[in-house]
């Protein structure tokens, strides 16, 4: 689709035109991005360097990248990588791509943190380490283990953990949700799947046909995690700990009911950037809380 000899500035226009016209936002974005992972040069360089021209190689890469964003498979995963709290996390196909959204939990959870403090924290379908990770970055003295159905999913965590020099504070298993979990944790996270499984198919194509099913589908009503990890996380909870979960949108009063249920009391609720609540923080009622 874009002839070697092309210029990086009239590559970044065809590819442009390309991902616009298959229904992509921002398309001109992009197209530079695709463009760099596929040259390692920036179209937004002004002047000579826009006029260098793509070789072979490149303009064959380009184009096949170009094909599979237009195809709506998420800049992310093409990369093989997403940004997260200032991380870069490395992804592989069982991996949900981190959201933006997920910094309410983040924000929610290091409230909870002490800096300074040592903390234990369990992360409940940590995926590639998203939420897990990011509370290591910003708590030094803490650890924490990571959970995760998928063993695919725990590679990247365990991954990115290296990377990001944390494997000494962070411990990863294969498991389902607290069950069979040894130990006690000041600070239970989770962001589990919660969409309502009929909902799943008709979510945008980049994530109903690019984010894994198991990272989605939260049951015939989007609350099946919820109801598994309130039932067993007080036995894993220290006196006083905390749990703090992301929701979907509409889900605050049912995933409430669903913890206080199982004798938890809400503390705070956080929203996202657009507004929309987001992140629930419980505490064990009764005497201990
Ligand atoms: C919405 S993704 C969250 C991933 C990551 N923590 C984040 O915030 O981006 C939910 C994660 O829960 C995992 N999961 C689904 N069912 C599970 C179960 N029964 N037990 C443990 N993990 C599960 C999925 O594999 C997925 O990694």
């Amino acid at each position: 689709m874009i002839p070697a000899g092309t210029t990086l500035a009239a590559a970044r226009r065809l590819l442009a035109d390309r991902l616009a016209a298959a229904g992509i936002d921002d398309a001109g974005t992009e197209a530079r991005l695709l463009l760099k992972l596929a040259t390692g040069r920036d179209a937004a360089l002004a002047g000579s360097a826009a006029e260098t021209c793509l070789d072979a190689a490149e303009a064959t890469r380009a184009s096949a990248l170009a094909a599979r964003r237009a195809a709506r498979e998420p800049f992310a995963r093409i990369a093989g990588c997403g940004a997260f709290h200032g991380l870069d996390l490395a992804l592989n196909p069982a991996c949900l791509v981190p959201r933006d959204d997920t910094e309410a939990l983040v924000d929610a959870a290091l409230r909870l943190l002490p800096a300074g403090e040592p903390a234990a924290i369990l992360d409940l379908g940590v995926g590639p380490g998203t939420v897990l990770l990011a509370l290591l970055t910003e708590r030094p003295e803490a650890r924490g283990l990571g959970i995760d159905l998928s063993a695919e999913a725990l590679e990247a965590a365990r991954r990115n953990a290296v990377t990001l020099g944390l494997a000494d504070r962070a411990d990863f298993a294969e498991g389902r949700w607290t069950d069979g979990l040894s130990g006690t944790f000041d600070l239970v996270v989770s962001n589990p799947p919660y969409i309502p499984a009929r909902d799943c198919d008709a979510l945008a194509p980049e994530v109903a046909l690019h984010d894994p099913r198991l990272a989605l589908d939260g049951g015939a009503d989007g609350l099946d995690a919820y109801r598994a990890i309130f039932a067993g996380v007080g036995r894993v909870l220290k006196p006083g700990g905390h749990v703090a979960v992301e929701i979907g949108i509409g889900q605050a009063p049912d995933v409430t009911a669903i913890a206080c249920a199982c004798g938890f009391r809400l503390e705070r609720l956080s929203s996202d950037l657009a507004g929309i609540p987001r992140a629930l923080v419980f505490r064990q009622a009764g005497p201990a809380g």
